[in-house]
């Protein structure tokens, strides 16, 4: 995905313009460029790279206008060179525009422009929309009326198959920005005076937590003095005003080295949040207030299907067990990339999740779509306020834990394993949870935060093992039943900041194959919890052993591991199984971590990767 901020307003565009996409750069970073508009023509300047290369290289240029837009780029159409870097103008250099998304017949279009004797100069699907509106409008009557820029961009958009949010200045309309939707986020900041344009909230909160969420098929045309939304049949829309509940602090490193090192240390106050007001009265169960389906029609549901992404997908593995472990409830659990095409047979009494921390995961949200054209209901678990995700769900249960900014997933992730526990638990006590159970899971849930400070104290031991393991180039990630997924998040932890080869698996699984790879230059990591599994993984680990296999082990306090098995061990308190997965997630948060910086990777902004996936 990429990241979109325009300014209209009284103060210099630039340096605004400029500041938003720092704040936006974790949804892209491939390439950055800025346009500003001033006396009929355009100040521009793009490149590959990141948007501290384009801040140093126009430290020089004017800039001097006050209104313009700026984008951070996720390559789809064309390599990562300047020329297809956004703004793009249209051959006649009347129109700039940035847009994230893509467009699936750019194509036929782009042949019918040939035609007219448009030319271009980037290999993107972006360049192509430019020019069609540069067309469009240059077959407009030539009245000098206020609707002929906004005309001739709706009139292009009617022509577009495929996802877009975009933006878009005419030099012939000084102070006007017109921008569109659909399929990709846009927000409109109303400020004191001025307004702004963003891809996301990060981007604007530091002037205005005043905001409207366009929403799909809508078009918005701002001026300096007010700003309309109509339809692309050109219908009126009422604008929807909503204010953002946190601050630009959350959005600020606070002292830590990345975003991803704050947001793990920031979990236990993240668990709080998630759980704040959401037990029962008798303290037996869970409660979740916008779930918009009553507890009767709850009860009824004969299976849930979980829909999701990535490390969000983990997630819903762990909340299957749990349900199903605690409710006794069958869950399915399907990627949602997967779903929309497996078409597999549902049951008439079937109820949806989509689980996705940004709420904007193009193919979740494909998912939570195609779950609703079969009629079912489709409830969403998720971080962001207004998200598209959010608004077309028929209800559900935000996470509560701030803006994640980090590309990693990671306080987003625990929250999502708490709620998948909170469900088992809420679901669980309408049928067969006795009351007792349920008052002993609920103080369970409620330790989570200090379970999770206690992990964390164990921070300079995990960064000790990491920098002793960060040498490695393939390792092993191995648990069982619940822990499995907890596996799965921390291999792909660790190869989504490090690089490093990493594969998750059901620990008694290694024998089945994976176990060739394993010598001394493969570690494995296993998550042992005591209780009934605790001799097999061991058997599991001394296959491991005997191979000269390294082993990182992640334990419970209470196991008593055989002298010598484990060449590292980490201690996670003994909890509640309903809870387990979440402080066994911790130490491969760190240990994933502390090898990326051991590697001088960056963090928060691995290559290749974008926060939140707009694009199929
Ligand atoms: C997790 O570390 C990754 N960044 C990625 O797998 C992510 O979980 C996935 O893209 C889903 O994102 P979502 O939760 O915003 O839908």
């Amino acid at each position: 995905m990429c990241g979109i901020v325009g300014y209209i307003g009284t103060q210099k565009a630039s340096s605004i313009i400029l500041e938003g996409l720092k704040r936006l750069e974790y949804r892209g970073y491939d390439s950055a460029g800025i346009a500003v508009q001033k006396n009929g023509r355009f100040d521009i300047a793009k490149k590959a790279g990141r948007v501290e290369g384009l801040i140093k290289g126009t430290a020089a240029q004017k800039f001097s206008g006050t209104t313009g837009m700026g984008h951070t780029r996720w390559a789809t159409h064309g390599g990562v060179t300047d020329a297809n870097a956004h703004p793009h103008l249209s051959s006649d250099g009347k129109f700039a525009l940035i847009h994230n998304g893509i467009i699936e017949n750019y194509e036929s279009i782009k042949r019918f422009l040939l035609s007219k004797g448009y030319t271009f100069a980037s290999e993107t699907d972006t360049e192509v929309l430019c020019n069609l509106i540069a067309y469009h409008y240059q077959k407009e009557p030539a009245v000098e009326d206020a609707s002929r820029f906004l005309e001739s961009v709706r009139k292009a958009l009617r022509h577009i198959e495929g996802a877009y949010g975009i933006a878009v200045m005419c030099a012939d309309y000084p102070a006007e920005i017109v921008a569109a939707r659909k399929g990709s986020p846009l927000i409109l900041g109303v400020g004191d005076g001025e307004y702004m344009l963003a891809s996301d909230v990060s981007a604007i909160i530091s002037r205005t937590q005043n905001v409207v969420y366009l929403k799909d098929g809508e078009i918005l045309h701002i001026t300096v003095r007010n700003f309309s939304i109509t339809t692309l049949d050109a219908a009126d829309v009422s604008p929807v005003f909503d204010r953002v509940s946190w601050s630009i602090a959350d959005a600020d490193l606070n002292g830590h080295a990345h975003f991803m090192e704050k947001e793990i240390f920031e979990q236990p106050a993240a668990l709080e949040n998630t759980m704040r007001g959401r037990f029962s009265e008798d303290g037996s169960t869970a409660n979740f207030g916008g779930l918009n389906i009553s507890a009767v029609d709850f009860r009824h549901v004969d299976r849930f299907h979980f829909l999701a992404c990535g490390s969000a997908w983990h997630a819903c593995l762990v909340a299957e067990q749990l349900i199903e472990r605690f409710a006794r409830v069958p869950v399915e659990v399907d990627y949602a990339s997967e779903f929309r095409y497996r078409n597999s047979p549902l049951e008439r009494s079937a109820l949806f999740f989509t689980f996705s921390q940004s709420g904007e995961t193009i193919d979740t949200l494909a998912a939570l779509r195609e779950a609703k054209r079969k009629g079912y209901k489709v409830l969403a678990v998720n971080n962001v306020v207004g998200s598209t995700i959010a608004r077309e769900s028929d209800g559900g249960i935000y996470q509560h834990v701030g803006p994640e900014i980090g590309v990693a997933s990671t306080k987003a992730f625990t929250s999502q394993l708490l709620i998948g526990a909170m469900l088992a638990l809420y679901i669980g006590r309408m049928r067969d949870l006795s009351f007792s159970d349920g008052v002993e899971y609920v103080q369970a849930l409620k330790g989570v935060p200090d379970l999770v400070r206690q992990v964390l104290a164990q921070a300079p031991h995990i960064k000790e093992i990491a920098r002793r393991y960060a040498k490695f180039q393939d390792f092993l990630f191995l648990g069982r039943l619940s822990l499995f997924p907890v596996a799965l998040e921390g291999a792909l932890k660790l190869k989504e900041i490090s690089y490093i080869h990493a594969e998750g698996y059901p620990a008694a699984e290694m024998k089945h194959g994976p176990i060739a790879l394993i010598s001394e230059q493969c570690p494995s990591v296993f998550f042992v919890p005591s209780g009934e599994m605790f001799s097999k993984v061991v058997s599991s680990m001394q296959e491991i052993k005997a191979r000269k296999g390294r082993i990182i082990a992640v334990a419970t306090e209470d196991c008593a591991l055989p002298a010598g098995l484990a060449d590292e061990i980490i201690r996670i308190p003994e909890c509640h199984e309903a809870v387990l997965p979440i402080v066994a997630t911790v130490p491969v948060q760190l240990l994933s971590y502390y090898i990326a910086v051991e590697l001088q990777r960056d963090v928060d902004k691995p290559r290749n990767l974008a926060k939140s996936v707009t694009v199929e």
